[in-house]
């Protein structure tokens, strides 16, 4: 089996910003509830005709540069989405045509907030066994088409974007220790987004399905402080790591209260949380490669941290998977040396 290197990582989120006070205008509620409640103080939407893929393959683009690498040398694309555009061609084929990546095979996974984890470690067993040498691993999501946004209980948590990753193959060398990951459907009706096609004519019609997202929020809630912690325990065993001796619990960005919940159980100090849902809300498949990716380009997480990613979410859903980031981010790098001469000849 070949080891896994982390290469790159990049992000992309729409330029349109909602914040909580611009959503009374669609419902009773107010800044005050929304903060106090989910930690979120604005979130990013699309408009206009943006798509998933759209995003996808901005955020993919950045990826290629942080990592310093062209996307024919890409061998599959994988991207985390449950709110395509089409039904197919999936998102990885308009991802794998606008890069130009011609080499790459590709799918998309749609397991919610998990998504980016599950596509992570999908592409993992694809690297180890040696089948494919490099892969683009995306997460991206759209959830601001599919809301009814007179829904108080849901509208309010969720935003637009994309995050990716580049990782590969190394004979040498491995940076993905351990992952899990876990279903439950026996409790998927909490969290669902359901399509409402309709039947063939000549036939019984469907049931009134409801387009948009629906949640149990108070059972998401106590799912996901349950069960989520007791994954990433049992991750770091497998990695031989313990709560102590990683760098940053990098949580799926739902809810502050949910992480600060997770963090108290696991006996974490929430500084080593790394949190930017209250600018972006909850992202879905995207939001651990997003937050991620801030906190390399701020450099809070430098080369040699290990980092605990954790997703869950609609399934109901979760994993975790342990890595250390070890990558010279070709971005930062360019911009040191753009601003090296100003500070030889000011
Ligand atoms: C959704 C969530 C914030 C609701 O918080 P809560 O404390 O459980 O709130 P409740 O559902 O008990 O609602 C309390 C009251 O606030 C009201 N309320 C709900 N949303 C509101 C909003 N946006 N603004 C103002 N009031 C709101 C409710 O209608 C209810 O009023 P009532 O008592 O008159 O019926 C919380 O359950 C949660 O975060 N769940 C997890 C959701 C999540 O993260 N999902 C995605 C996971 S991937």
């Amino acid at each position: 089996m070949k080891g896994i290197k982390i290469l790159g990582i990049g992000a992309y989120v729409p330029e349109n910003v909602i914040t909580n006070d611009d959503l009374t205008q669609l419902m009773d509620t107010s800044d005050e509830w929304i903060a106090s409640r989910t930690g979120i103080r604005e979130r990013r939407v699309v408009s206009g005709d943006t798509t998933v893929a759209d995003l996808a393959i901005k955020a993919a683009q950045d990826a290629l540069k942080s990592a310093n690498v062209t996307a024919d040398t890409l061998d599959l694309i994988i991207v985390g989405t449950s709110t395509p555009d089409m039904i197919y061609p999936g998102v990885c084929c308009r991802v794998q045509d606008a890069l130009g990546a011609p080499h790459a095979a590709g799918f998309d996974l749609a397991l919610a907030c998990t998504g980016f984890v599950a596509s992570l470690v999908t592409a993992e067993q694809f690297l180890r066994t040696g089948m494919y040498k490099r892969a683009l691993v995306i997460g991206a999501d759209i959830h601001s088409r599919f809301m009814d946004w007179t829904d108080r209980n849901t509208s309010v948590l969720f935003g637009d974007g994309a995050g990716a990753m580049i990782v590969e193959a190394s004979e040498t060398e491995n940076h993905l220790f351990a992952s899990e990951l876990h279903i439950d459907g026996t409790k998927g009706c909490d969290l669902k987004l359901q399509t409402n096609i309709t039947n063939c004519p000549l036939v019984e019609p469907r049931s009134a399905i409801s387009p948009y997202l629906t949640m149990n929020g108070r059972e998401v809630f106590k799912f996901a402080v349950g069960l989520v912690p007791t994954s990433i325990q049992s991750a770091l065993k497998r990695a031989n790591i313990g709560l102590n001796d990683f760098d940053y619990l990098v949580l799926h960005q739902a809810n502050h209260r949910i992480m600060q919940a997770m963090t108290e159980k696991l006996g974490i100090e929430p500084e080593r949380m790394v949190f930017n849902l209250d600018r972006y809300g909850n992202t879905s498949a995207a939001s651990i490669p997003l937050v991620m990716n801030e906190a390399v380009l701020t450099g809070k997480v430098k080369p040699g941290d290990v980092l605990v990613l954790c997703g869950f979410g609609g399934g109901l859903s979760w994993g975790s998977t342990i890595l250390r980031w070890t990558a010279v981010d070709h971005r930062l790098q360019d911009q040191q040396s753009v601003q090296e001469p100003a500070t030889v000849a000011p």
